[in-house]
């Protein structure tokens, strides 16, 4: 029974970060005790081949929602085929002062600007540890500490790498988020350059040590021109990038700027996000055709916005806003949808 309809106006009379807190730890009691299982069921039905990776499904939860790896479990009895968590950085970091999330309910939309609030690498590589055997692809979002200087931005994806690299499948490399100073500068000419080479080399050496190769994926921001994306993409192909998702938040507020909430600063998601995200994948792909495959994220709020993202070209998505404000039962109706879509096709 979906019961998210009847909860949300209680979540969304308290304040953001608290309704997420609350709802992250009901459902890692909801894990500890079981009755998500059927959910789990279905999650083994779309089954995907990707990065060489295979995933139980294409339905993944974006970064941002669970930073610190602490929900990994009841998370994923809600149905996920992947889940990606982080953005973490090398140093634990508190983030910007609140308030920093802000819902638009009439745009079903949120702006945030946390500023990658983490408790660190080492407090999510213990989660990781933790975990044990599972039936679901986990990917890491690393980011850079704010006062890492922007020279020295590759020690900390480097580090990230190393810890990661034996309990992740892969990982995503965060230069896109629009609240850590400076950023997002490494999404451009030689600062992407040689970012990207120094981590492709330090990939080598850590497969080297230890026989696998960890699969590197770039998350990029909406924001960027035709030929930015163009670029971007070359140096992807470049420095042997495996996958793209495709997007960040944007810092676009244009569609939301007559509200009051949409004049606070950060980034914004959902669904004024959903066609912006939706043309990147599809220019992304008109460059790189099946090179590179995309993880296509932003405003996905309906099992159509999905099947959207797969037309434009991507491979998986991912959800974070639209688990806000159509909670879990997103998942299983794309997945639906999904299913339908290729009875269909074959029929
Ligand atoms: C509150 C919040 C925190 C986020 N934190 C991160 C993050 O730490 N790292 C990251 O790569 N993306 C982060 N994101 C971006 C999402 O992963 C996603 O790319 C974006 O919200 C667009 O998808 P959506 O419209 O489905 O929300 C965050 C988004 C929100 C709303």
């Amino acid at each position: 029974m979906n019961l998210y309809p009847l909860l949300r106006p209680l979540l969304f009379r308290l304040d953001p970060e608290t309704a997420h807190r609350i709802t992250l730890s009901a459902l890692d009691l909801a894990a500890q005790l079981g009755p998500l299982n059927p959910l789990r069921q279905r999650r083994l039905e779309h089954p995907v081949e990707v990065m060489g990776l295979r995933f139980p499904n294409p339905v993944g939860l974006a970064a941002g929602l669970d930073k610190n790896g602490d929900y990994i479990r009841g998370l994923a009895d809600l149905g996920f085929g992947f889940l990606e968590v982080g953005t973490v950085t090398p140093r634990p970091q508190p983030g910007n002062p609140p308030p920093r999330l802000f819902r638009l309910p009439e745009a079903e939309a949120l702006i945030n600007r946390m500023g990658f609030n983490n408790a660190g690498i080492d407090h999510l590589v213990s989660r990781l540890e933790r975990l044990g055997p599972r039936d679901f692809i986990l990917g890491v979002n690393l980011g850079k500490n704010k006062d890492t200087p922007q020279e020295r931005a590759a020690d900390d994806y480097r580090l990230g790498m190393e810890k990661v690299h034996a309990l992740a499948d892969y990982v995503t490399i965060n230069i896109s988020s629009p609240n850590t100073p400076g950023l997002r500068d490494l999404q451009y000419g030689e600062a992407l350059e040689d970012l990207l080479a120094a981590l492709d080399r330090h990939r080598d050496r850590l497969a080297q040590r230890s026989g696998r190769r960890l699969p590197l994926v770039v998350k990029i921001a909406p924001d960027l021109t035709p030929e930015q994306l163009r670029r971007q993409a070359d140096c992807f192909l470049r420095h042997h990038v495996d996958g793209v998702v495709a997007t960040n938040t944007t810092i676009d507020h244009s569609a939301v700027a007559h509200r009051p909430a949409g004049r606070e600063s950060g980034g914004l998601s959902g669904a004024p996000l959903r066609d912006r995200a939706t043309a990147v994948v599809r220019q992304l792909h008109a460059i790189l055709g099946d090179a590179l495959p995309i993880i296509a994220c932003g405003g996905i709020l309906r099992p159509e916005d999905a099947l959207a993202k797969f037309e434009a070209g991507a491979k998986l998505v991912q959800l974070y806003t639209g688990l806000v404000y159509r909670g879990p039962a997103l998942i299983t109706e794309i997945l639906a949808a999904l299913k339908r879509q290729r009875a269909s096709d074959s029929g």
